[in-house]
């Protein structure tokens, strides 16, 4: 089938939005694109900079000496941070605490909505976020919802540290999954919501697996 379609994968922290949405780009030979990223690249430029992080007009401001640039590999995807690989350093837990601010800041938004949507302008792409088939792709044929309790969110990114050697208690994991899930669906543009024609799938009991399987029979559905 040659049509190429958009995916739109929304959720919240950890629900499995970048692990599931790389697996069926791969499926379906798509370009994945993590907008999380962005936001997170911001973040860390911000604070390579040392701006304070209230300090609004001067994070907008920077935006515009930033390029941010994504590389596609096979299973994933690089992002380069003003000709910088900086795709490891910006999971780590200071840019993982601060991204919630950057991202309620509305020309941050605005900037990093219209580089998604250029990316994604030809169809052939999953893409995953907090507001992709809300506000970025309101058209996208595919829109999923990935929800999971929080307990089960923090436990799987408490293994996800583990195999990388952090270490941070289940009960602090937990705590700050609930704090960014508040941030991110209380904020004034475009909150973490589900769209109204996206299909909500619970993880909690799934594999990954499962809920690829059950993502591109959705897909599959409407090539
Ligand atoms: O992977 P994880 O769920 O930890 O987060 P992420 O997808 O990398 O996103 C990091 C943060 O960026 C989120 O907590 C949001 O504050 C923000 N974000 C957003 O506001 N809109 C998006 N489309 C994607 C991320
Ligand atoms: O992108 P997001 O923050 O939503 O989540 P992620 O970075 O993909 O992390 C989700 C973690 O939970 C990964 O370690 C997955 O292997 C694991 N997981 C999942 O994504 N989905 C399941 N149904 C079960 C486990």
């Amino acid at each position: 089938n040659n049509k190429k379609i958009q995916i739109a994968i929304d959720g919240p922290a950890s629900s499995g939005k970048s692990t599931v949405a790389k697996l069926i780009a791969k499926k379906f030979a798509y370009i994945y694109c993590d907008t999380g990223a962005m936001y997170r690249a911001v973040t860390l430029n911000a604070i390579n900079n040392q701006i304070d992080l209230d300090n609004e007009q001067s994070i907008v401001d920077l935006l515009q000496h930033t390029v941010i640039d994504f590389k596609t590999i096979p299973g994933g995807q690089q992002v380069f941070l003003n000709g910088k690989n900086v795709t490891e350093t910006i999971r780590n837990e200071e840019i993982t605490n601060s991204v919630s601010a950057v991202a309620a800041i509305k020309d941050v938004r605005s900037n990093l909505v219209k580089k998604q949507q250029k990316i994604a302008n030809n169809g052939g792409i999953v893409m995953d976020g907090r507001d992709i088939g809300t506000t970025v792709l309101p058209n996208a044929q595919v829109k999923i919802y990935l929800v999971a309790s929080v307990l089960e969110r923090a436990k799987r990114r408490l293994k996800d540290n583990q195999n990388m050697g952090i270490n941070i208690s289940l009960d602090q994991l937990e705590k700050e999954i609930s704090n960014r899930d508040y941030k991110d669906s209380h904020r004034k543009i475009s909150p973490l919501r589900m769209a109204k024609d996206a299909i909500k799938i619970d993880t909690s009991s799934m594999s990954v697996e499962q809920v690829v399987n059950k993502i591109s029979t959705i897909i599959d559905q409407k090539l």
